[in-house]
């Protein structure tokens, strides 16, 4: 891994704290750092390098997976940072900033191989871009990249836009957008999964799969973000990036090669082969719905319109479902079933494979059926793979019941999402990494939903906080003879 230097927009917020910071400690820790490296915070208080440090410090205290710092170490950490407020949308102010880094490239002799992460608000991002390369920092004899969080546009339109922003500034190949749900440790293994078993890939078609269904529960509600959610909807903020991200991944065919290109042409052939809808028939096949009053976890909530910040007569989605056809000879007549929602009954993603049952008939005749077989991936907050088979229990008589054969990856020492991402983007990996083809087929799978929800040609339900989302999202499978498995 080469030495470098990191520059990070928006060192003081929230995700910095949160997640990015941690994420770097773990990786030193782990030695997974490169050999020398710098690090320079870029945000708009007045910070000296001290304050700077200390408020890492804290973060790491606070929510590192290793809360408990040994202080040498963590001191020889810290003294990689240095802060530079600066006033992103002032190119002037960029001079100071190339100043400390280029300072620091020669204190400690770094090649000038430069990341810079954008973790700040979505309107920042093209200016940021523009003004790396005005002033200069763009311009070295190392590497360049630019990671980049989401939302990476709130349409189709306003993606092409930013994309063609960045773009001036910086190469698809040297842009890394994260999508965190690709960083999970089993959605990265859904490609072992696929290809490193023999039995699961020769099944993984529609001669043995009767459905795919993706789920994202959340338990939370809008929380601090109304400002945000109100005007992006569970659509924009988990489907077009994390639940089809999750789709591609599991859908996708074998590369002929696994790298990060072959990998993702697999993953955009997927998307472009994803039937596009028609605005009018939106409301066949997907489930909006808005969470109101409830119970989640024992406690009593309030309903998504009394949330604060919420506008009293919004027609936001905190809920969608859709039933999603792949028309490829893998896939055709397979429905993939994906759902998100806000306030539901539990926190789960996962995917669950359910194959399809031939056998079934041999056992009608003895008044035994056998459950179908089903691949069970687990993403979030338990990790882990299982498989549902049918055997003889012989305490009840024999009885043909389903059993499942459990793998857990347990929760202890598994590397969180920003860590993995960090460490493939500081090796130039971009395999887990949103393509910009992809984020654009995304949105354009998406656009004729946005305008059904818009024109309200999609009817709102209303479900209850604590339950699984609205009824209707139950018939969407039912229509088709399936229901959501695993539904407590
Ligand atoms: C984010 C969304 O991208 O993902 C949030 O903006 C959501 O609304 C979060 O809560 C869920 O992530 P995770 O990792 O907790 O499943």
């Amino acid at each position: 891994m080469d030495s470098m230097t990191f520059v990070l927009f928006g060192s003081t917020g929230d995700l910095a704290k949160r997640k990015i910071y941690p994420a770097l400690y773990n990786l030193y820790l782990d030695k997974k750092m490169p050999p020398a490296f710098s690090i320079v915070g870029v945000g708009r208080r007045e910070w000296s390098d001290e304050e700077f440090q200390a408020s890492i410090a804290q973060s790491i205290r606070t929510f590192s997976r290793r809360p408990h710092p040994d202080p040498s170490e963590l001191e020889t950490f810290l003294a990689a940072f240095r802060y530079c407020a600066v006033d992103v949308t002032d190119p002037e102010a960029f001079h100071p900033l190339l100043s400390v880094v280029t300072q620091r490239e020669t204190e400690l002799g770094l090649p000038e191989n430069r990341m810079f992460y954008l973790s700040v608000a979505p309107e920042f991002f093209d200016v940021i871009a523009a003004n790396i390369k005005a002033c200069g920092l763009g311009e070295t004899t190392g590497w360049k990249r630019l990671i980049i969080e989401k939302p990476f546009g709130h349409d189709l339109n306003s993606a092409r836009q930013l994309n063609e922003k960045l773009s001036a500034a910086f190469s698809e190949e040297e842009i890394y957008r994260i999508d965190h749900y690709l960083g999970k440790p089993m959605v990265q293994n859904l490609e072992a999964l696929e290809f490193a078993n023999p039995v699961f890939q020769a099944l993984w078609n529609n001669q043995y799969i009767a459905n795919v269904q993706i789920t994202a529960g959340e338990t939370v509600g809008v929380e601090e973000r109304a400002g945000y959610y109100d005007q992006a909807g569970a659509l924009r903020d988990m489907v077009q990036n994390h639940l089809l991200q999750m789709l591609m991944m599991t859908a996708m065919h074998v590369p002929k090669r696994m790298t990060a290109s072959d990998i993702r042409a697999e993953k955009r052939k997927v998307m472009e082969a994803v039937r596009p809808l028609k605005t009018e028939d939106v409301w066949k096949h997907v489930v909006r719905g808005q969470y109101g009053a409830g119970e989640v976890l024992g406690k009593k909530v309030v309903g998504y319109l009394e949330e604060p910040g919420v506008r009293p007569d919004s027609q936001t989605d905190t809920f969608v479902a859709a039933r999603v056809w792949i028309d490829d000879p893998f896939w055709q007549g397979v429905p993939f079933y994906i759902r998100t929602g806000k306030r539901m009954k539990e926190k789960s993603t996962r995917i669950v494979i359910e194959f399809k049952n031939p056998l079934e008939k041999l056992y009608r005749q003895k008044r035994e059926k056998p459950a179908p077989n089903l691949l069970i991936i687990s993403v979030n907050p338990d990790e882990g793979i299982a498989l549902q088979v049918n055997s003889k229990n012989p305490s009840n008589r024999g009885k043909i019941e389903p059993v499942t054969v459990d793998f857990s990856a347990g929760t202890e020492d598994v590397p969180e999402a920003y860590e993995l991402l960090l460490f493939d983007a500081l090796r130039g990996d971009s395999t887990y990494f949103a393509h910009w083809k992809e984020v654009e087929l995304s949105w354009i799978w998406v656009e004729p939903i946005l305008q059904a929800f818009r024109e309200n040609l999609v009817p709102l339900h209303e479900y209850t906080a604590g339950s699984h989302g609205p009824k209707q999202a139950r018939d969407l499978l039912a229509a088709d003879g399936f229901s959501w498995w695993l539904d407590k």
